[in-house]
């Protein structure tokens, strides 16, 4: 029977499309999956979404939806990342699913009932309570001034500006970060695990010690067993007992015996590995008891270094005390940073979305090849650098590795009929070699050092080259005597060639795909890469294998969507361009300056209505935009501009003796309505926008109005109405 692996990946929050650093993880693991197949092991490689906890539940309130809902429009979004970048995940779950709320109680109830005496144990916590809410509040969801530097509106547990650490009580005017209110300090019963129990202790300290983590990982651990560092800063003896349970109304899942009372998210996050391996098993018509109770499986979870403490004492004594397996091991890697995290620059912003390059039509298996070159086995951050990811996809992927095919299998086939020949003893010697070198590829693989694994088929890889640059196929060619010597080479070439796909299998596993059709061969294998291909097999013919990567398209890939729009703006004041000082951004619409220029776009960029969508802003930066339902009950034209009209707005205010106010606002719209048109029109307008002193007068904010960016393909500007019902005054959100 081979080994039988199951390994996992963290299970992303379900609130959020994944990031490179997503991306990066599950290479990470593909990787080491694949190679693991490779060698003939059984692997189940599974995730899931990580669905609870307060952020999520109200997040999908924000968005209108059920927390089930939104997870689930999550959801539906994942397999175009899987299917992309070749991450071959044998099973995408749920936490959410039933067998991850049966298996959190089961495995609550084994710790709460251990014979050894119960890990679970109730205390009565004081905790903010949102009165208008009515509920408690997650640290994060409560705001308030710093006790140490005053500044404002800092986060229930540390304050961004001077970087204190506290208590979400300390803070000096704490409000909720939900509702505004005031919180309240209310009592209410928590579910504890006790980690400080003397059992818990010595387990872990065993667990975590016994050399099987990485050693910077188990150094850091080991600090925890002696100090810990509690909420207000303060700092305590050894590890400290773990808070499971929150109340209600909370997206989770309810703790057996206690209405009202459900598991805090991380609780029940990392169950969710057995839950989807439970699902896919099932699904396979496996038995998930039988397969558990395997004493040979082995387990592995690759994670990121920010959640080392869930993983390697949470997760292990949560298992080993409720009398399950514990991992054998957790891989920890580093953080992601992109282009040494510059500041967005005009032509290339910083972040690499990884949907985007998709849609460049970039390959896959690039980001692969570079996120293994940088990859080692210990957790620290790498960056993508754009010149850097060129040069060596570029230069090593195929200027080293694909070439050596392209070099060789045009003469095979023209002139050998794609046949094999006898190879002579200085290319078998060569060969030799390579095949020699399979033992210590594969240790850099087992380990995760993917960087040493590629950097040492790089090396194999220039000395093929060596070998036929000495060898000069292109000159065998021209000497008729030399047929046997050219057939030669061009099968050294070939097979070299496909020893080294062997070694770079695990990080490109389409483009061997592709090879190993081209070669006409077996599935390649660290098992079969022993076996010469004999005299006589006839190969396929060459079919280009890779692009290389063209510096247009990281420019394409980290252009900042329409973040400069006005700088490349034509001057020509046009009918489009007036209407633009309705957008936020250009109220000056007499003079021509604009927004709305037709964007050059990237390779594919989509750009609706004409110019691309601006870059990602925030909720809280939307919210500064006030923006308010207003009636036009005055509109006239302007002397002396053929494309403004002035509106008095009714935006329901009153001034300080209860009368009615008004605002003047003038608008680029006098190409679109005649001014009776728009008198009783409801519309929508920026409330909060500084005045601005126009040549005809002061512009109080603006009224929203849609274009098209080529006005003359598309001409037209469209004043926004609200459907019937809104009134002056009303916010738009
Ligand atoms: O940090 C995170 O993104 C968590 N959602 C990881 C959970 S890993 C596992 F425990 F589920
Ligand atoms: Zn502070």
């Amino acid at each position: 029977m081979p080994r039988q692996l199951f390994v996992t990946t963290a299970l992303p929050y379900a609130n959020a499309p994944f990031h490179i650093g997503h991306i990066m993880e599950y290479t990470q693991a593909d990787i080491w999956v694949r190679y693991q197949r490779m060698m003939g092991l059984a692997v189940d490689f599974v995730c899931a979404d990580d669905t609870h906890g307060a952020p999520i539940m109200i997040a999908a309130e924000k968005a209108g939806k059920t927390p089930q809902q939104f997870v689930a429009d999550i959801a539906a979004g994942r397999a175009q990342y899987m299917d992309g970048f070749h991450i071959g995940f044998d099973n995408w779950h749920s936490t959410d699913g039933p067998e991850n709320h049966a298996l959190a109680r089961q495995i609550y109830i084994d710790l709460r009932d251990n014979p050894d005496g119960s890990l679970i144990e109730a205390r009565t916590i004081a905790q903010f309570f949102d009165p208008q809410k009515n509920m408690f509040l997650p640290d994060r969801f409560i705001k308030g001034e710093c006790p140490k530097c005053h500044a404002k509106d800092q986060y229930g547990d540390n304050c961004e500006s001077c970087g204190a650490v506290y208590a979400p009580t300390d803070l000096i005017n704490p409000y909720s970060a939900l509702s505004g209110a005031t919180p309240e300090l209310r009592d209410s019963e928590h579910f504890f695990f006790k980690l400080s129990d003397p059992r818990c202790v010595a387990y872990l300290s065993q667990w975590t010690q016994d050399g099987k983590l990485q050693p910077e990982v188990a150094n850091k651990v080991k600090e925890w067993f002696t100090v810990r560092t509690n909420p207000d800063g303060s700092t305590s003896d050894g590890l400290g007992d773990w808070d499971i349970s929150r109340d209600a109304p909370y997206f989770g899942i309810e703790i057996p015996d206690a209405p009202g009372k459900y598991f805090y998210v991380w609780l029940d996050a990392p169950i969710g590995y057995l839950a989807s391996l439970k699902n896919l098993l099932e699904k396979r018509g496996q038995d998930y008891e039988r397969y558990m109770a395997n004493p040979e499986l082995e387990q592995y979870h690759f994670i990121g270094k920010d959640i080392v403490t869930f993983h390697t004492l949470f997760w292990p004594a949560t298992l080993h005390f409720s009398g399950r397996k514990v991992p054998d091991n957790v891989f920890v890697h580093g953080f992601l940073t992109v282009n040494n995290g510059e500041k967005m620059s005009k032509s290339r912003g910083t972040g690499l979305d990884p949907l985007k390059y998709l849609r460049l039509g970039m390959n896959p298996e690039w980001l692969r090849y570079y996120l293994a070159a940088k990859l080692s086995a210990r957790n620290e951050d790498i960056d993508f650098n754009a010149d850097d990811f060129m040069a060596r996809v570029n230069s090593d992927l195929i200027g080293k590795y694909i070439n050596i095919a392209s070099r060789a299998a045009g003469f095979l086939t023209k002139r050998f009929a794609g046949r094999l020949g006898v190879v002579s003893e200085d290319g078998a010697a060569m060969l030799h070699h390579l095949r020699s070198e399979r033992p210590l590829i594969e240790q850099f693989y087992e380990t995760r050092e993917y960087a040493k694994a590629l950097r040492q088929t790089m090396l194999l890889a220039d000395r093929v080259n060596a070998y036929v640059d000495a060898n000069k196929p292109w000159d065998l060619a021209k000497n008729p005597g030399q047929e046997a010597r050219l057939q030669d080479v061009c099968t050294v070439c070939i097979k070299a060639f496909r020893i080294l796909t062997c070694y770079l299998k695990p990080v490109l596993p389409a483009l061997a795909q592709q090879v190993e059709k081209f070669l006409q061969i077996e599935p390649i294998s660290f098992a079969n890469i022993t076996e010469p291909l004999r005299v006589g097999h006839a190969i396929g013919s060459y079919q280009h294998l890779m692009q290389r990567v063209d510096a247009k398209q990281l420019d394409a890939l980290f252009e900042v969507p329409s973040a400069d729009t006005g700088a490349t703006a034509s001057t020509q004041p046009t009918a489009a361009n007036a209407a633009s000082a309705t957008h936020p951004g250009s109220q000056s619409a007499d003079t021509g300056a604009s927004n709305a220029v037709p964007k050059k776009t990237g390779l594919g960029q989509p750009s609706p209505g004409g110019e691309a969508i601006a870059p990602t802003i925030s909720i809280d930066e939307f919210a500064k935009i006030d923006l308010r339902i207003a009636r036009i009950v005055q509109c006239q034209a302007v002397a002396g501009s053929s494309k403004l009209l002035q509106l008095t707005l009714d935006a329901g205010e009153v001034d300080g003796v209860g009368q009615p106010m008004t605002r003047n606002v003038f608008s680029g719209i006098a190409s679109a309505y005649q001014p009776e048109q728009l008198v009783g029109k409801l519309t929508v307008w920026v409330a909060n926008l500084a005045p601005r002193k126009m040549k005809f007068g002061i512009s109080e904010g603006m009224v929203l109005a849609a274009s098209h960016a080529d006005e003359k393909a598309q001409p037209g500007i469209y004043l926004l109405e609200p459907l019937a019902g809104a009134q002056p005054g009303m916010r738009v959100h």
